[in-house]
């Protein structure tokens, strides 16, 4: 906390107080270092990218349909303010499958975050240490999950595992991930195939099949062991093999096997309808991410908060549920909570900070959504994001 603050006596604990630093800067003449308007920080990063990047992280599948209606499902939904409420002292802090959370966001598994800043993974996990927000690394990502989890230091992390078809990788890396302190296993089920993407087909671009995304394979004595030659001295054979292995077909019978390599909490990542949240919870899954991908697997889905509501109600108080696709705002957040979810995941969002910025881009980022998901919970009459219950939103159409 900035000692410009102290004169406003507004210092701590709240996540809203930042702002005041912001002002108290910006009268002596040192604005702030990036945009504070979610659009035009997001245009500003959009310009700081090269085509190609920049068509891989904003693109989506098909027609971008599912992508459009992700952010037109949360203008849908009005946030109601309550008055009169003691919001004097409160609190983000979230208890999430055991684990004390500054406030119920993580930073979404993202891969190949190296073709937006040369740091990639490792800037993301430093920048969200430095407020104690989870990442989830990815299977996708261009640093192994050890360097991952170095990065993040002290902060919780959770790992995201796309399941592999070679038995002897999948156990590798779930003890690497236990191992180097990973707090959750997310298996995320929605990418089976990569959707047809035009925008990167134009492109000719998908930076797997240039080596760039493979380091939790490359890293991973089982995969080397497979190979002739190390993935350093023969990378195409490396990107061969790795195609070979990266996405194995699972079905409801299969995860029974995963839940005996492991004692790490489960997630489902890419549910969208409540018999499939009921199905994992029972088969002894934790949670369940209501995700479709950020729009960029299947073209004309449902947006993800329709299909919270419901998922929501079938897991009950025994599962966590956890929301992404679509999160651009504080406000947002407060909707995905008051719509049944414990926690939310950044995505796209922090990806422009890491692209401004580096480490210090998502550290920005993370401070701008949480000092505004403060201020809006605040606002709104709520002293914790668990108070932000149904009766928070109201539906546009429904008024
Ligand atoms: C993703 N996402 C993703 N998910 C996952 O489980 N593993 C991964 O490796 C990736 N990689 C990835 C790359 C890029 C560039 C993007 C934008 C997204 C999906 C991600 O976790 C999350 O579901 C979406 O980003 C949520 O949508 P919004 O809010 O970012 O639009």
């Amino acid at each position: 906390m900035s000692e410009l603050e102290a004169p406003l006596g507004r210092e701590g604990p709240h996540h809203g107080d930042w702002q005041y630093s912001l002002y108290l800067r910006g009268m002596a003449g040192d604005a702030p270092a990036h945009a504070t308007a979610w659009d035009e920080l997001e245009r500003s990063a959009a310009a700081a990218l090269a085509p190609e990047p920049q068509g891989y992280v904003w693109g989506g599948a098909g027609t971008g349909d599912t992508m459009r209606a992700n952010l037109d499902a949360f203008r849908r939904w009005r946030l109601v303010p309550r008055m009169l409420r003691d919001i004097s002292s409160r609190s983000l802090a979230t208890t999430l499958l055991g684990t004390e959370l500054p406030a119920p966001v993580l930073l979404a598994p993202v891969g190949v975050q190296t073709i937006v800043h040369p740091d990639g993974e490792l800037a993301s996990a430093r920048g969200a240490a430095e407020l104690g927000v989870p990442v989830v690394a990815s299977t996708a990502a261009d640093r192994s999950l050890e360097q991952i989890a170095e990065a993040a230091g002290d902060a919780p992390r959770w790992y995201q595992l796309y399941w592999p078809k070679d038995d002897a990788i999948t156990a590798s890396l779930v003890r690497r991930a236990e191992a180097a302190g990973y707090g959750a296993l997310v298996v995320t089920l929605d990418t089976i195939e990569l959707a047809w993407r035009p925008v990167d087909l134009a492109h000719g671009y998908l930076p797997f099949l240039q080596g760039t995304g493979l380091a939790q394979f490359t890293s991973d004595p089982a995969f080397r062991a497979a190979l002739d030659r190390p993935p350093e001295e023969d990378v195409p054979a490396a990107v061969g093999h790795w195609a070979q292995v990266v996405n194995r077909v699972v079905t409801w019978e299969d995860l029974a096997e995963l839940r005996s390599l492991t004692s790490l909490p489960i997630l489902l990542k890419g549910i969208l309808h409540p018999d499939d949240a009921r199905k994992a919870q029972r088969r002894g899954i934790d949670g369940v991410i209501v995700s479709n991908h950020g729009g960029r697997q299947v073209d004309g889905a449902i947006a993800a908060l329709d299909a919270l509501p419901a998922i929501a109600e079938a897991a009950g108080d025994d599962m966590t549920v956890l929301f992404d696709s679509g999160i651009r705002s504080g406000a947002d957040v407060v909707k995905a909570l008051a719509l049944g979810a414990d926690a939310v995941l950044l995505g796209r969002p922090y990806l422009w900070g890491l692209a401004l910025d580096g480490a210090s881009g998502v550290e920005t980022v993370l401070r701008m959504l949480l000092a505004e998901l403060d201020l809006t919970l605040a606002l709104c009459g709520h002293a914790r994001p668990a108070e932000a219950t149904r009766d928070a939103v109201v539906r546009s159409d429904q008024m």
